[in-house]
């Protein structure tokens, strides 16, 4: 298999920047600086925003030219197309649920630090195997909660996750106290229902909380 060693290096130093990256769904552009900006006060700087909703690539180029201090990642990219056209709007990095070679490949083309998601110890294997040590750990509650993972530590010792998925304030330290973890995504930070309602003091209040974890 081809070496590819896509930004590794790159996106560990984007998991670091805090323990936790709040998963968005932004339905309305009108809430991607208020919610960039309660993130920032609360001390997160990263944000991954799902292709999800139609404003997002909108939200995402807002954030990335108006709110440079915010670290802005692209979600749910699932293809070659779907690349390119966040690197366009501006995203420092891309998040995805998986990954197969085209994918990869266009994550090299277009130099961009790129966090694919994988479940098995084989899925691992074949990332590592394309030089990518920083893998998405999803859905992480379900496929198997940080026992699982911790066992994956030692065996594939080069590999170092974000866990994302089912992941709470509650459960946030279960996963952040593991060897191989960086940090965790979730969404409860910056949920749908905080979004509808316009709470943004509940918000920075959830970034506060996951600035303090450690
Ligand atoms: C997702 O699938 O939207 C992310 O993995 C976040 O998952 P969560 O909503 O369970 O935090």
């Amino acid at each position: 298999m081809t070496n590819l060693g896509v930004n590794s290096g790159k996106v560990q130093s984007i998991m670091t920047k805090g323990p936790v990256i709040p998963v968005v769904i932004i339905e309305h552009l009108d809430d991607a600086i208020p919610l960039a900006d309660a993130l920032l006060e609360g001390g997160v700087t990263t944000i991954e925003i799902t292709l999800r909703s139609d404003a997002a690539m909108d939200a995402i180029a807002t954030i990335a030219k108006e709110r440079p201090q915010i670290c802005v990642g692209a979600g749910t990219v699932l293809t070659p197309q779907q690349m390119a056209a966040v690197k366009d709007a501006g995203a420092d990095f891309v998040v995805s649920p998986g990954a197969y070679p085209e994918l990869i490949a266009s994550a090299f083309d277009h130099d961009m630090a790129f966090l694919p998601g994988a479940a098995t110890a084989s899925e691992m294997m074949a990332l590592l195997a394309h030089g990518i040590t920083a893998m998405k750990f999803f859905p992480a509650s379900v496929a198997g909660g940080p026992s699982y993972l911790k066992a994956l530590a030692s065996p594939l010792a080069d590999a170092v996750f974000c866990p994302t998925g089912g992941i709470s304030m509650e459960t946030a330290q279960d996963w952040l106290q593991l060897p191989n973890v960086l940090c965790v995504g979730g969404s409860w930070v910056a949920s749908k229902d905080l979004l509808k309602a316009g709470s943004f003091d509940a918000i920075t209040a959830n970034a506060r909380q996951c600035s303090q974890l450690i």
